[in-house]
């Protein structure tokens, strides 16, 4: 298949504001050619086509979350199972009534406050909402992106999007349209361009289809600010405490794709946990100890408490590993404490395939 690229780079909420405000006319030209390509793009979306774009979080593979047969083309795409349920993308608040049946006090209010932004709601479905979207549940996960781009390929498919990250299932999210390109070019109908996705995790789910709000996939948004606001304790699936990913019936967890291995570079890849210098002087031990056995290794240190950079940066560093050929990865592990840093942790105990060592 060939896959159609568009520049997107110059769609930004700034360069909206050169040419509306400011009147400039090179920045309303930028502006109108990449809404030509985002245009193009919502016209591959009405034909039951696949488009990956950029949103805040991470780029999303996406198609007409109302035409089954294309949402049945991101499983193959993708490679993934077909009962992990996507994400629906929507442009406005309000078209979350079309597929949702009925808003809780608490989805209204968390819908206030944090879209567009990095919250995923799970609500129980409308009939409307196809099964091949929700993995056969009678559910739906619903978010509004923070990204022009997104917002304007949405509103102008004139249809929600269903849309996984937009990898080749069980690779690290992309970040970048570079990500996008290595994993989807021949795969998929066409690839909007855009920068590098600001926050670099995807989005917190959260589920509110039974009552008491609970986290299902920690992320940005964290269980305090959600606490903060509904003035009620907020759950976390105790699936994801689980440190060793086991699937028993007990931890198996509620958002079917947290189940998977995931996020996975192709190397090796191991997690030490500690104080930090005993961590940096054990990082250093193991990596020539694996070199003298002839095997190329990679370390990934974030410092202890920059948790926004780690989540902007965890996926695209594992995939430069990768691309660098390394057998093995060793990575110092960050607080959790910090919900970021919760959130990036359980990314990075998934890639390493919750190989911890303690040191
Ligand atoms: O930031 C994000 O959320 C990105 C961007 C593209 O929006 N999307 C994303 O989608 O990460 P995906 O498909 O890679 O992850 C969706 C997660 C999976 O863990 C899935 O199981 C869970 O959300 N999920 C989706 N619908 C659900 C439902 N009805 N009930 C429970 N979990 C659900
Ligand atoms: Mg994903």
């Amino acid at each position: 298949m060939d896959t159609a690229i568009y520049d997107v780079n110059n769609l930004t909420d700034e360069m909206s504001e050169r040419a509306e405000v400011y009147g400039e006319e090179e920045a309303r030209r930028a502006v109108a050619a990449a809404l030509c390509a985002v245009e193009e793009a919502a016209r591959v979306i009405r034909r039951g086509g696949l488009v990956a774009f950029p949103t805040e979080t991470v780029y999303g593979l996406g198609a007409d979350a109302f035409n089954e047969a294309a949402v049945r083309k991101i499983y193959a795409a993708k490679g993934r199972p077909s009962d992990n349920p996507m994400i629906v993308h929507v442009a406005r608040a309000s078209d979350i009534g079309a597929l949702a049946a009925a808003l809780t006090p608490d989805a209204v209010r968390l819908i206030e406050s944090f879209w567009p932004g990095p919250l995923t709601l799970v609500l129980r479905k409308r009939a409307e909402v196809p099964l091949a979207v929700t993995g056969g549940l009678d559910t739906v996960a619903v978010r509004m992106p923070d990204d022009p781009v997104a917002l304007a390929l949405i509103r102008r498919a004139e249809t929600p999007l269903a849309a996984p990250s937009a990898n080749i299932s069980g690779r690290p999210s992309p970040t970048t349209a570079a990500h996008v390109l290595q994993d989807l070019a021949g795969r998929v109908d066409a690839i909007l361009a855009g920068r590098p996705c600001r926050i670099g995790i995807e989005s917190t789910v959260l589920d509110l289809s039974e009552g008491a709000p609970v986290i299902l996939r920690p992320g940005f948004v964290t269980a305090d600010h959600i606490a903060a606001l509904l003035g009620k304790p907020v759950g976390t699936d105790s699936a994801l405490r689980a440190r060793d990913g086991s699937a028993d019936a007990a931890a198996a967890p509620k958002a079917p794709g947290m189940k998977y291995r995931h996020y996975a570079p192709k190397a090796e890849m191991m997690v030490l946990e500690g104080r930090r210098d005993r961590v940096k002087s054990e990082m250093e031990r193991l990596k020539i100890l694996n070199e003298r056995l002839g095997r190329r290794v990679g370390t990934l240190l974030f410092e202890e408490t920059a948790f926004l950079e780690a989540a902007h940066r965890l996926f695209a560093e594992l995939r430069a590993l990768d691309d660098a050929g390394v057998d093995l990865i060793i990575a110092g592990a960050l607080g959790t404490d910090d919900g970021l840093g919760f959130a990036v942790m359980n990314r990075m105990m998934k890639a390493a395939g919750y190989h911890v060592i303690r040191v």
